[in-house]
């Protein structure tokens, strides 16, 4: 069977890593125009870096949780699997999936404003930091901010388009484009989340509840 499954937050909300719009989220603790945004990036690359420097020591601290590790096998299983991510941690990959499509991009990468050149991420990035291809002082976390495009958009929805399952796994369905992929799934969708998302109505079913219960239940069912 071809699944097409798309992850937000939620995901790796067990593994200790903040979500976004969640009581406790990001969004609640830091205003997303000065962090998220690349008018913010321009005006304040300091506190820019020093958010996502943050975010990603808690993403080298954190491990990846039984979704994670249920997807994983999934993917590893005769299914064909095409892995979407919201997320810009790596908690899929170092659970042992493969080829995962980070629409939002990734902490774990870098990226010179001046030259488009993208590298591994150091532990912390500072504004001083030279491109390592160009040299400008132009560094920037390889994530897409709020008024960019997210990536590999054409291949995302070709695999949803064709996929017999559309499965989305914690995400409040509250961002365009993630949010409407739904939309474009031909066969049957199914939404996994801690309680129903802004687009709930729009899949054929749904299952409420945390991640680390649901989806390896979910993922055995599939695997039968
Ligand atoms: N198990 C399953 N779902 C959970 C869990 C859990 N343990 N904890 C929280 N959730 C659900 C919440 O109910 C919520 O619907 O995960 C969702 C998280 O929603 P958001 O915080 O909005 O995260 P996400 O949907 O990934 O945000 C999308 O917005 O800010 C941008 O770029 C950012 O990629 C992000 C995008």
């Amino acid at each position: 069977m071809r699944i097409a499954i798309l992850t937000g937050a939620g995901i790796s909300a067990e593994s200790g890593l903040g979500t976004f719009r969640d009581k406790d989220g990001l969004w609640n603790r830091y205003d997303l125009e000065d962090v998220a945004t690349p008018q913010g990036f321009a005006h304040n690359p300091a506190l820019v870096h020093e958010f996502y420097n943050q975010r990603r020591a808690d993403c080298i601290a954190a491990r990846p949780n039984a979704a994670h590790e249920a997807i994983a096998r999934l993917q590893n299983s005769a299914h064909e699997v095409t892995l979407i991510t919201q997320n810009v941690d790596d908690l899929h990959e170092r659970a042992g999936a493969s080829q995962v499509i980070h629409m939002h991009g990734q902490l774990r990468r870098a990226l010179c404003a001046a030259c488009d050149h993208r590298w591994d991420a150091p532990t912390a990035m500072n504004p001083a930091d030279a491109c390592p291809s160009c040299g400008a002082q132009a560094t920037r976390p390889d994530v897409v901010w709020f008024g960019e495009f997210p990536y590999q958009m054409d291949a995302i929805e070709a695999a949803v388009m064709a996929a017999d399952l559309f499965v989305a796994i914690g995400t409040s369905a509250e961002v365009y484009p993630a949010a409407g992929l739904v939309e474009l799934a031909k066969a049957d969708t199914l939404e996994i989340n801690l309680a129903p998302s802004a687009r709930a109505n729009a899949f054929t079913a749904r299952r409420f509840g945390p991640a680390t219960e649901m989806v390896p239940v979910w993922v055995d069912e599939i695997m039968g």
